[in-house]
């Protein structure tokens, strides 16, 4: 089996510099040994280039780097449709989250074709479900969600509308722990199934994340994953722009990556949101790929010695 991996060294869209180390962060924790180590053939594609923004996109108002942002866009969803209609499994390496509007659109256009649903499952303590009129920051990673699910207002990033949308119904959403109140209300309206950490402290993430699972089994659904680095605690996961507290522990992100490799249901990742200038001594890279592995067969029952 092959796994691609594609650099996305976007930061523009996040408010703040670093992401853009993140695509290398992953190569020095070891992101190809670990996944050669479970019997992958893995080909790093190196790091994709931004394409040069439409001069149909201008920057408006609050939007920060709408036009890089939506150069990045055109050319992930390139990228993303490409490997989605080859065999491989695609890995993003991240950037900030708004590559995802770029990954995702790229993935539902080739599910499309496919005749098969998209899912996708947003492990993030955000909704990222704002749209140009909601957002409050200005920043373009608090948007990607929205803009799959073709809410209004997006059509500068792709100078055209989107070739296949995503149904707000096959999303799901674990993690929440910090909503703006308009995109609150995006969210509900569209139906997304979200679920915030109370519901996980109640419940507990196995039997929350079960049913979504079983609903893309039951429709033949290729799912897309995207683990944003706030999904976690930031006391394991510190190297992240956007720190909420009472995040995933480290065993609730690994249970979910193993049943998510025992679910053989997933077929292309995005890994966001890693900000190695804020690290410490490559801890958070280290565990986004340790999460990785067991996404990918890797049985762990603690951090794992690093021994093979
Ligand atoms: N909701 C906030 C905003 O729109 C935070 C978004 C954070 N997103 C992320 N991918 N870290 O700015
Ligand atoms: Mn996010
Ligand atoms: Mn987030
Ligand atoms: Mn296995």
């Amino acid at each position: 089996e092959r796994i691609v991996l594609l650099g996305a060294p976007v930061e523009e869209g996040s408010g703040r510099r670093g992401c853009l180390m993140g695509p290398d962060a992953y190569r020095t924790a070891g992101i190809v040994e670990e996944l050669e180590a479970l019997g992958f053939d893995v080909e790093d594609r190196g790091n994709a280039v931004r394409a040069a923004a439409l001069d149909a996109v201008s920057d408006i108002g609050r939007l920060k780097n709408l036009q890089l942002v939506a150069g990045w866009t055109r050319s992930l969803f390139a990228a993303a449709r490409e490997l989605a209609r080859g065999p491989a499994f695609p890995i993003y390496l991240g950037g900030d989250h708004s590559l995802s509007l770029g990954t995702v659109a790229g993935h539902a256009a080739v599910a499309d074709e496919k005749g098969r649903p998209l899912f996708v499952l947003w492990l993030d303590a955000h909704a990222d479900f704002n749209t140009f009129e909601t957002t409050e920051s200005g920043n373009l990673h608090g948007t990607p969600l929205a803009f799959a699910c073709g809410l209004p207002g997006f059509e500068p990033y792709l100078g055209r509308p989107l070739p296949a949308v995503l149904d707000p119904g096959n999303v799901c959403i674990l993690g929440l722990r910090s909503v703006d109140p308009r995109e609150r209300g995006l969210v509900r309206a569209a139906g997304v199934e979200a679920h915030d950490m109370r519901a996980i402290d109640e419940i507990g993430i196995s039997r929350l994340l079960a049913p979504f699972l079983e609903r893309v089994a039951a429709a033949n659904g290729l799912l897309h994953v995207s683990l944003d680095v706030d999904f976690l605690d930031p006391a394991i996961a510190p190297a992240v722009g956007t720190t909420v507290p009472g995040g995933a522990t480290f065993r609730e992100a690994h249970l979910v990556m193993e049943m998510l490799h025992d679910s053989g249901l997933v077929s292309s990742l995005d890994l966001v949101e890693l900000n190695p200038f804020l690290d410490d001594r490559g801890r958070t890279a280290r565990l986004m790929v340790d999460l990785t592995a067991s996404l990918f067969g890797r049985q762990v029952l603690d951090r794992p010695t690093r021994s093979f």
